[in-house]
């Protein structure tokens, strides 16, 4: 535990005191007239979304919507929170898994996709579990694993979803992610992805809290954090303790309470 302390505390210093190894992404398409963000953003693989799939998992936040709807509310409040704060890298999170971290991420995503003044990445890092290849319906050729370690370019792995959401997805689960979330390196990609693409805000879907070390090792490379818990399945105590180790890495921004049952309406069904 010392010497993850050590490590957090080393990675944390150097992303505050040193350059990124800035990695350049190769150009592959560009219209003339188009700034070279502009170009490098055109130059990513598109990604069509199947409007089935998305319904099947939850996805509900392509159209405006009385669905989009709650979904479009914490997607204002939190940008404008992370604004105003000058934060960029937003991380989602939870006490224990299946609480709704990769639906409240993926449907975050594509609701900031409709702002079309925004550009917003998002990075599955739920490596041992990874499933927002199974919520956008498509598994990458190349996994983001690769990207970390600095193997394959973001440009030649990451897809285009509309004009301005990238999506680095996982491709199978990974059995010892820690070093990969730990390691200086990822922080230099993550670091180089953003000076290249500058997006308006990078949203990561991490593991959860209480189940292993992975969230605890990435948090040092995030601005804030929000706690996505499930009603009638997460319990205070486990909330607690997730909302305490978080707030030692990192700004807690606020906690999604997922899945609450509408008490009035079901008795009325
Ligand atoms: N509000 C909700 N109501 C009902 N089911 C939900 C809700 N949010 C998520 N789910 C479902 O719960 C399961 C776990 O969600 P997921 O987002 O994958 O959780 P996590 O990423 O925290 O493990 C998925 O089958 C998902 O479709
Ligand atoms: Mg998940």
């Amino acid at each position: 535990m010392e010497k993850l302390q050590a490590a957090l505390d080393k990675a944390r210093e150097s992303r505050t005191g040193t350059a990124p190894r800035a990695k350049t992404p190769k150009v592959r398409a560009g219209k003339p007239g188009q700034s070279e963000r502009d170009a490098l953003w055109a130059a990513l693989k598109p990604l069509d979304l199947d409007a089935p799939n998305l319904e099947m998992h939850r996805l509900v936040t392509r159209e405006a919507g009385l669905a989009a709807t709650p979904f479009d509310i914490l997607r204002t409040k939190v940008f404008l929170q992370m604004r105003q704060n000058g934060w960029k890298r937003l991380a989602i999170t939870s006490p224990m898994p299946n609480s709704g971290k990769s639906t409240t991420a993926c449907n975050l995503a594509l609701g900031l996709g409709r702002q079309k003044d925004l550009r917003s990445i998002i990075l599955d890092l739920d490596l041992r579990s990874p499933s927002v290849h199974e919520l956008f319906g498509t598994k990458p050729e190349r996994s983001i694993g690769d990207v970390l370690s600095g193997e394959v370019d973001f440009a030649d792995q990451a897809l285009r979803i509309g004009d301005n959401v990238a999506v680095s997805m996982a491709r199978d689960p990974d059995k010892d992610p820690t070093r990969t979330l730990l390691s200086e390196g990822t922080a230099e990609v993550i670091e180089s992805i953003e000076a290249t693409y500058k997006p308006d805000i990078m949203i990561f879907d991490l593991p959860s809290v209480l189940v292993n070390d992975d969230t605890r090792a990435f948090l040092k490379n995030v601005d804030c954090a929000l706690i996505v818990v499930r009603a009638n399945a997460t319990r205070y105590n486990q909330f607690d303790t997730c909302e305490r180790e978080i707030a030692e890495h990192t700004n807690v921004l606020g906690v999604v309470l997922n899945a609450v049952v509408d008490s009035a309406r079901s008795k009325s069904e």
